[in-house]
């Protein structure tokens, strides 16, 4: 799933280059990194489902690491995470009935990549029996960014879904916390594509609907699989979380015990950056004396700084950023401004 609008990692973030499509955790690209970690022989090729604008970024971003047998389907809108699994669901299907999906989105950081393979070869066997396997990762903070999973008996070596909460607020998270028991939903999925199709049509049939006519409609351009905008357009917007997760009997968590982000916004950024003896995350051309607890990024210009603490700077060529590490998640209320003035 590489669709997303990435707001909060403005001003490099940007709509018509999302950070999936940014190196920010290393020499690649967010999305890049995403395709690497699935690229053993175990894996069959991926599917990309992403907005047709974005469509020669990602076609040049595979071609750089020769990743060129993907299929890619193009979405004419965002319409959210539900209607993108369906497409995909779908095209797997068409060439394998019995396809199992890993859903990834394309943002995410994941640091020992061995460990995220082996946790989802051991959910296969979950898998064959129609369980639907979300991973859970150990909370660490009562982040409000996140989906929590409230996780019931032992299964295998994953737990049944007791309780499936996108996106508490803060207090409600810290009771979760609190309590124990709980994991923060990472967003990445494995079921069979059939077990996905079936219960959206259970749950949420026009997302079914509108899709599976898009598919059928859709016409290939170069590599690239369009899908009817007309059809696709009659899809609620809805994410996997609210349309499928919260409502199926058969979700199962799995943890995942690996260092992982979702690189929504800066400070995470700083959180999993390299740093210095002073703990200040540095990219690019930058000076600094007295500062400590920095996300400082330069892209464009030499940036210089004195007797900064726990502040986010980000140069790019046309603006930029200087922010409280703690308010970070607000950068969205800027580009909602921003959206306005256009
Ligand atoms: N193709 C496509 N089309 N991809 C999309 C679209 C879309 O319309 N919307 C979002 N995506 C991609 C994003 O690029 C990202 O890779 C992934 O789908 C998840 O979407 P987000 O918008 O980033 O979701 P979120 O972070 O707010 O919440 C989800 O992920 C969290 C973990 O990162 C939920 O699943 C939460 O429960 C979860 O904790
Ligand atoms: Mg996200």
């Amino acid at each position: 799933m590489a669709g997303g609008a990435g707001t909060r990692l403005w001003p490099l973030s940007r709509t018509q280059f999302p950070k999936q499509f940014l190196s920010l955790t290393s020499e690649d690209t967010l999305f890049q990194d995403t395709l690497l970690r699935v690229s053993s022989k175990s894996y069959k090729d991926p599917i990309i489902v992403c907005n047709e604008e974005h469509r020669f970024l990602v076609a040049e971003q595979l071609r750089k690491k020769s990743l060129c047998h993907c299929g890619i389907i193009l979405e004419p809108s965002g319409k959210n995470t539900a209607p993108a699994i369906a497409l995909a669901a779908l095209h797997a299907m068409h060439s394998d009935p019995d396809s199992i999906l890993l859903v990834l989105a394309a943002d995410h950081y994941i640091e020992d990549v061995d460990v995220f393979n082996e946790t989802v070869g051991r959910a296969l066997s979950l898998v064959d029996s129609g369980k639907m396997v979300t991973f859970g990762i150990f909370p660490t903070a009562p982040e409000t960014g996140y989906g929590y999973i409230k996780s019931g008996v032992a299964i295998d070596s994953a737990f049944s879904v007791e309780s499936f909460v996108e996106k508490p607020g803060r207090e409600q998270a810290k009771l979760y916390l609190s309590h124990g028991g709980y994991f923060w939903n990472s967003g990445i999925f494995l079921f069979k594509a059939s077990k996905y199709i079936e219960e959206l049509d259970k749950y949420c049939p026009e997302v079914l609907a509108a899709c599976s006519l898009a598919l059928k409609n859709s016409r290939q351009d170069l590599d690239f699989i369009r899908v009817d905008s007309n059809s696709f357009d009659d899809s609620p917007n809805i994410s996997i979380d609210y349309a499928v997760m919260e409502r199926t009997k058969d979700a199962v968590v799995m943890p995942l015990g690996v260092n992982w982000n979702d690189v929504g916004s800066w400070s995470a950024l700083w959180e999993i950056g390299q740093k210095d003896l002073s703990q200040n995350v540095i990219r690019g051309d930058v000076l600094h004396e007295n500062t400590s607890g920095c996300y400082i990024n330069a892209s464009n210009r030499l940036v210089a700084t004195v007797g900064l603490t726990d502040i986010i700077v980000v140069e790019t060529r046309d603006a930029v950023l200087v922010a409280d590490k703690k308010q970070v998640q607000e950068v969205k209320l800027i580009v909602n401004k921003l959206q306005k003035f256009d």
